[in-house]
């Protein structure tokens, strides 16, 4: 059913969507990702023929077509998700807006009013890092791409990202633009390599995005076949 075929054979491990980290059985840490970057990478990749499996936080959208999805609701889980699959992906995507922090104790019973007072003290922890702590178990020759969301000095932060991470390629987007970012269907992103390039894309769907993001991809798994071909 697919338009094209370059994906048969390959797996893609996606992260998608927020996290939600507990502070009681009804109240949470999180953000405003709706998911649907790495929703509509999911699916352009199994257009592509490609199996895919997404490990998604909450989102309202509906899984799509054809893929695994693995539904998570915290950083931890999304990274014991991620941890338990990534060895047999051939291309990993990290589009999650992952919770930087979570709430250290999270409370058993919803926390009241009256017990809190006027006000309301959270302790929070770092998260892990999942792109940067599974690293290690990414396949040789696999291609992993990254995003970064920033507000300010979008090139030099998406780089330190693309090398801190060990990305092959980092989508990079400015929360503070118009029509890219949290909670619109339209992105405007410039891709960077590790090889250095750079791609300023101009506003397009997310859906477009994302098959932009896998041209590239396939781009660079033609050339890594070449290079484990003998004399190749
Ligand atoms: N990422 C991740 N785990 C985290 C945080 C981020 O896997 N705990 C991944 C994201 O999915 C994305 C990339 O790392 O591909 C960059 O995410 P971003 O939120 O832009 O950056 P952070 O590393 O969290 O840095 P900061 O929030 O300080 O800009």
């Amino acid at each position: 059913l697919g338009e094209r075929d370059s994906f048969v054979g390959r797996k893609v491990l996606i992260t998608a969507g927020p996290t939600q980290e507990p502070i009681d059985p009804v109240r949470y840490v999180g953000n405003r990702s709706s998911g649907r970057m790495g929703y509509a990478i999911a699916q352009a990749a199994w257009r592509r023929g490609a199996e895919v499996s997404l490990v998604s936080g909450p989102s309202a959208l509906a899984a799509p077509w054809g893929v695994e999805f693995v539904p998570v609701a915290t950083a931890l889980e999304m990274r014991d998700a991620v941890a338990s699959r990534l060895g047999d992906a051939d291309v990993s995507v990290y589009a999650a807006a992952v919770a930087d922090f979570r709430p250290v104790e999270p409370k058993d019973r919803k926390v009241k009013r009256t017990e809190s007072g006027p006000e309301l003290s959270v302790e929070l922890e770092a998260n892990p890092d999942i792109a940067l702590e599974t690293r290690r178990q990414r396949r040789a020759g696999s291609i992993a791409v990254g995003f970064a969301l920033e507000t300010d000095d979008l090139l030099e932060n998406a780089k330190l990202k693309l090398e801190g991470k060990g990305f092959q390629l980092l989508v990079a987007n400015d929360a503070t633009e118009e029509g890219a970012g949290f909670g619109v269907s339209t992105n405007r992103v410039t891709i960077l390599g590790a090889d250095g390039s750079v791609d300023v894309l101009p506003l397009l769907s997310k859906d477009e995005v994302a098959e932009e993001i896998l041209d590239r991809v396939e781009a660079l798994l033609d050339a890594s076949v070449k290079d484990e071909t003998p004399g190749g």
